[in-house]
């Protein structure tokens, strides 16, 4: 490709008003350097460092908001400067060492501390970034790669977390004993960004386990982080918004025309799987209790059919469904369970790739999150054996209760398994459905 072609490609990917030829022979402010020729690596040590600014004012107004722009910085950047690194480095203040008994493992508890801290920013960044692309009327489905690699990312940062926890264990609880005391009341326990993570993913107010009664936000006083909880409490949270976008699934719901003009709108796959899951269930079981010679046997295989039956029973009928959701053993709305299923059965459908890696991350993170409470639980006992916590809850007790299915938001999509069929028995999708399935449609 000539310069003059690459030139013409790259002034189409920008707005009207900039030139890139202009942009060339006139960049703004300061010693620049062509960007389309800057060399990748380390932005600070690279030819831009430290007297040769990239150009950093954003010219981008045409891409969809999830992708990038092309930047272009007007003043020099340093380092130090730009991490802003005086004010995180000089934030390690031990309290043993204030009372004069300096015990050396309060370090590294400080900076795990705030390792987290950090990182629970930047899980929040990326849901509510998440969280704005899916709370549009309509999700235009190419924004679904990002959501994707963001919730890739939350997970990976999760793991992370989980590997910090060894890093504590190199500290022996005797050692943990030499500053405890000095930490008075203070504990995770207190930790917005985790409450608030909490919340913006789903986490609903009656599921959460209360300690001494109290609930989890009798902690925080300051009208500003009330004002935060309220509204992470309030806002759609993920969970909402994944509901209502799988009601949308697309093949979910179809139209059957009546004689009489009407059009009635039905659940297709629903409809097509009971016939699909009776069928099974008979050849698995009422077949077998037929061949059955032995009578006790024939009888529990003829219970093991009903039993099956009635535990189909809550997923194909909307009032056991919702009976269900009251109680809090089921979190998604009837129609969004199906459009789960709809995608788990059908992932090969090529609209489907995306979703179906979403729905599998989103379980993932319950997975993760369950793991780091579970991790946490034992790092408490540990430390503090069955002693109370800083915070006053009963300490191990109380986190080993969190680790469990209450707290997993996405418990619904993990469910889905519970529902499979072998394939034989799956309906198939008409040609019709096979080709709104399609992107090439
Ligand atoms: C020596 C290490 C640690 C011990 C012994 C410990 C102990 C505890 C205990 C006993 C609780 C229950 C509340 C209370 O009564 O205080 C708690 C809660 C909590 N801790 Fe830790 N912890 C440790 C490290 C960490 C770290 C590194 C983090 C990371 C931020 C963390 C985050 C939390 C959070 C978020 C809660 C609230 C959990 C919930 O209510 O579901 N803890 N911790």
């Amino acid at each position: 490709m000539t310069d003059e072609e690459s030139i013409n490609i790259l002034n189409s990917l920008v707005p009207k008003q900039l030139d890139i030829n202009e942009l060339i022979k006139n960049p703004p402010k300061g010693d620049t350097e062509d960007v389309s020729s800057k060399p990748s690596g380390c932005p600070y040590l690279n030819g831009s460092a430290p007297n040769k600014p990239m150009r950093m004012n954003s010219v981008n107004k045409k891409f969809p908001e999830w992708q990038t722009s092309i930047s272009v910085a007007s003043e020099p950047v340093n380092y130090n400067d730009y991490l802003k690194l005086d004010k995180i480095l000089d934030a390690q203040y031990p309290e043993s060492t204030k009372y004069g008994h300096p015990a050396h493992d309060e370090h590294l508890f400080i900076v795990v501390h705030q390792a987290y801290e950090l990182w629970f920013k930047q899980l929040i960044f990326e849901i509510d970034s998440i969280r704005d692309l899916l709370g549009k009327p309509i999700v235009d489905e190419r924004c679904l790669l990002v959501v994707v690699q963001r919730l890739q990312r939350i997970n990976l940062i999760w793991k992370l977390l989980n590997d910090q926890i060894s890093v504590l264990e190199t500290m022996a609880p005797t050692d943990f004993l030499d500053f405890r005391g000095y930490l008075s009341t203070a504990s995770g326990f207190q930790s917005v960004q985790f409450r608030l993570f909490e919340n913006k993913l789903g986490l609903a107010e009656h599921l959460r386990i209360k300690f001494n009664q109290q609930k989890y936000d009798y902690l925080f006083t300051d009208s500003e982080t009330k004002e935060k909880i309220r509204k992470s409490v309030e806002e759609t949270s993920m969970l909402k918004l994944i509901e209502a976008w799988l009601e949308r699934t697309p093949g979910l719901v179809c139209f059957e025309h009546h004689e009489n003009g009407d059009k009635v709108e039905y659940n297709y796959l629903l409809k097509e799987y009971e016939i699909g899951v009776n069928n099974y269930l008979k050849d698995t079981y009422l077949k077998a209790a037929q061949e059955e010679t032995d009578e006790e046997d024939r009888k529990s295989l003829i219970d093991e059919y009903k039993k099956t039956l009635d535990a189909f029973g809550t997923i194909f009928d909307k009032e056991k469904h919702d009976k269900l959701i009251e109680r809090g053993e089921r979190k998604l709305s009837h129609k969004a369970l199906w459009g789960a299923l709809m995608i788990w059965l059908n992932r090969d459908e090529p609209r489907f790739h995306l979703p179906y890696q979403m729905l599998s991350l989103l379980t993932d993170l319950d997975a993760i999150m369950n793991r780091w409470r579970y991790n946490h639980a034992l790092l408490a006992q540990r430390q503090v054996g069955n002693k109370s916590g800083t915070g006053g809850s009963s300490g191990y007790s109380y986190l080993r209760s969190t680790a469990s299915d209450r707290y997993k938001i996405f418990n619904d999509i993990v469910n889905l398994s519970t529902w499979l069929i072998p394939k034989e028995y799956l309906p198939k999708l008409n040609e019709d459905l096979k080709k709104r399935l399609n992107t090439f449609d």
